[in-house]
């Protein structure tokens, strides 16, 4: 118990948070009320582990720097049985939001927590669940959710969610939900500037004081910008009921620091020599989302305490295009997002960020941008792979001048290093864990989806444009993500089928789309060889491709039946993006004239998309996941577009659910999807 003890403190300091210890059940000596007023973003937990979890709240005071609350921890939800008692302080220093880390708890147990003030005040009860020790063979559920933004649509999918579970077989419930980052948007809309977007309406989420502004957007710069922005987002009453819900376990995306930054650098159109606000931004999640990140600041357990950084440009850069520069190296590794979490004997949940270290974006050169106007998003392939190779590609030997139909440009990355998203130091770590691992399932967590994202448009009929896409090249849709990292992607691959790794698995988000598939290297012409599963869960809320489709494709366009089929009746169009990704362009004009499902899959190019079993680029909703020791069972619960908060309990209609299985394969064997329908309509996903 001493040693454990210590190493728990261990933990404590490394994390910044409070540390409780569990004792013997007794009844509370607590007189609490409950005063959802006072605690005004509800209660979270967070990184639950076999004997711990970490529990979160928030409660301001008009006076003084530092109070102290009292939290309980109770094996029933009455708290009669109290098992933890512990002070939890909380202070201007961080925005009045407190962590404390409970050890001592059982396996695989559910508990309920409490906050109280010293005038009894209470915070609402939330529910937590704690992690199963490694040898346990229970089957596994999680959720995975990503891209909730409120400025510009509700959370029904929470609703949905937490009605679902409370309904579901114990067996069946969630033990947590991992959230894949765009927990909130920095870019905020103010509701009298901005009175809508595609379909959406502005709802009023937060004022940023002292930010900066690109077109409509108001951008933080500072701490108390981010925080004001947690704050707004926590407001929500369906999010804070799934907080209060379930242990979250999150990593962010871009957003959480930077629509287009990466690394320390701020970017929203224009780039910003951005230290001080990465660390700002890393603060600030650190105050709000509990969870076990390294906080490499100081040993507080109770604050951040940022390292002071100045906001300089970064002139050298080493060989996996890192910034040499001292304050942006202190910035990104003020926070470590990076972590792996055993679960149970069948998870290994091994969690990346994709914006902190990854190198400059391999496809910004404008010359390259122009090949082929006329296909509407389209780029070339082959041109792609080239950029995303740098210096690396064909062995080293990269090609002195990109080229499309004839027109050359120079090959802007020839000399650059090759992209990396992971960067040199997280990607060792990562390919460590991976090796590591004796889990069943090895889940890979990330921000970004690792799908190709790819058209055929070399199928065209001849005269529909003036120009000819070549041959031998498929079109790719430039995603800046996974799906497009073709050589760092294949380096991870590389390692899962040469060291005989089974069971591997990626979930991701950013997308704003459902897709289920396979993870593999290479696409025909290529040899398309899979070493496991690849899914992208929708946005909970954020609009997506379909929408933006809809406004903005002009009715003209001459590849407009490439993404919208419009019905002669003048109903909604059907979207054929979809089948446009899984079948290509054949199937999409014969649906677009004849609107016979049967005949346009009758066209589909075989070659085109193999990796891909579902892709709905109009989803909205979350994934579940179910592991046990034989089977990876993939849910997608799609919801209508969420543009109105709903008011029924259950959150709204079912758009469709979806269940994508696949039974353990054995080293050497390929991974095999089996997708069913279980309810309601898919339109032209499958
Ligand atoms: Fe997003």
């Amino acid at each position: 118990m001493k040693i454990s003890r210590r190493s728990f403190l261990k933990a404590a300091t490394a994390i910044g948070a409070s540390l409780a210890w569990v004792g013997p059940a007794r009844g509370s000596r607590v007189h609490w009320h409950e005063r959802r007023d006072l605690y005004p973003q509800g209660v979270a937990s967070g990184d639950p582990d076999p004997h711990s979890v970490i529990l979160w709240t928030r409660r301001p005071f008009d006076q003084g720097t530092r109070q102290l609350l009292t939290v309980e921890v109770a094996e029933d939800e009455a708290f009669r049985r109290v098992i933890a008692h512990a002070q939890a302080p909380v202070s201007s220093a961080t925005d009045w939001t407190t962590r404390v880390l409970i050890g001592g708890l059982k396996p695989a147990r559910t508990y309920w927590y409490r906050f109280t003030d010293t005038d009894g005040n209470g915070s609402r009860v939330g529910r937590t669940i704690t992690a199963p020790l490694p040898n346990d063979p229970r089957t596994v559920n999680f959720a995975f959710v990503s891209c909730q933004d409120v400025n510009e649509g509700t959370l029904n999918a929470y609703r949905r969610m937490i009605y679902e579970d409370e309904r579901a077989p114990a067996a069946q419930q969630l033990d947590f939900v991992l959230h894949l980052g765009d927990f909130i948007y920095e870019v905020v809309e103010y509701p009298e500037e901005v009175k809508t977007r595609y379909d959406r309406t502005i709802n009023e989420v937060a004022r940023i004081k002292d930010g900066l502004t690109a077109g409509k957007f108001h951008i933080p710069v500072n701490v108390d910008g981010y925080r004001a922005v947690y704050k707004g987002y926590l407001a929500d009453p369906d999010l804070q009921d799934a907080r209060a819900r379930w242990p979250f376990v999150c990593i962010w995306d871009n957003h959480e620091f930077s629509w287009q930054g990466w690394q320390s650098i701020q970017k929203a159109g224009k780039s910003r020599p951005g230290q001080s606000i990465k660390v700002a931004a890393n603060q600030a999640w650190w105050e709000y989302l509990p969870s076990r990140c390294k906080k490499v600041s100081g040993p507080s357990l109770e604050s951040f305490d940022p390292p002071k950084v100045s906001n300089v440009a970064i002139e050298k850069w080493d060989e996996n295009g890192l910034g040499d520069e001292p304050n942006n190296l202190t910035a990104i590794k003020s926070l470590i997002g990076y972590r792996s979490y055993r679960y149970g004997k069948h998870l290994d949940l091994i969690i990346t960020d994709q914006h902190s270290y990854r190198s400059a974006d391999s496809f910004s050169d404008p010359a390259a941008g122009a090949f082929g106007p006329e296909f509407t998003g389209m780029f070339p392939e082959d041109v792609a792979q080239v950029l995303d190779g740098g210096r690396a590609f064909n062995g080293g030997n990269p090609p002195a001048e990109v080229s499309f139909n004839g027109s050359h440009v120079p090959n802007s990355q020839r000399n650059a290093p090759p992209q990396t998203i992971l960067g040199a130091e997280q990607k060792a770590w990562f390919k460590d864990q991976l090796r590591k691992s004796t889990a069943t399932w090895k889940i890979w967590g990330n921000s970004e989806g690792a799908l190709d994202s790819r058209a055929d448009p070399q199928n065209l009929p001849p005269g529909l444009l003036k120009e000819t896409w070549p041959k031998n090249t498929y079109a790719t849709f430039p995603s800046g993500d996974y799906g497009s990292a073709y050589k760092e992607r294949a380096e991870i691959y590389d390692l899962v089928r040469d060291s005989k790794i089974t069971g591997f698995a990626i979930v991701s988000g950013d997308r704003h789309s459902f897709w289920a598939g396979y993870a593999t290297s290479e696409l025909p012409p290529g040899k398309f060889d899979p070493v496991g599963l690849s899914f992208v869960g929708a946005s909970l809320s954020s609009a997506g491709t379909m929408e933006a489709n809809e406004h903005n494709l002009p009715k003209t366009d001459p590849l407009r039946p490439l993404f919208l089929a419009d019905r002669p009746d003048g109903e909604k169009p059907d979207w054929t993006h979809n089948m446009l990704l899984r079948h290509g362009v054949r199937s999409c004009l014969e649906y677009a004239k004849s609107f016979d499902l049967q005949r346009a899959r009758a066209l589909s190019n075989p070659d085109l998309a193999p990796h891909l079993e579902f892709v709905d680029l109009g989803g909205h909703g979350y994934a579940k996941v179910q592991l046990s020791g034989n089977e990876m069972r993939t849910e997608f619960v799609c919801i209508p577009r969420p543009i109105a908060r709903s008011e029924s309990p259950d959150g709204g209609p079912l758009r469709y659910r979806v269940l994508h299985t696949a039974a353990l394969w054995k080293s050497g064997e390929r991974p095999q999807l089996k997708t069913s329908v279980l309810e309601g309509d898919v339109g032209l996903a499958i």
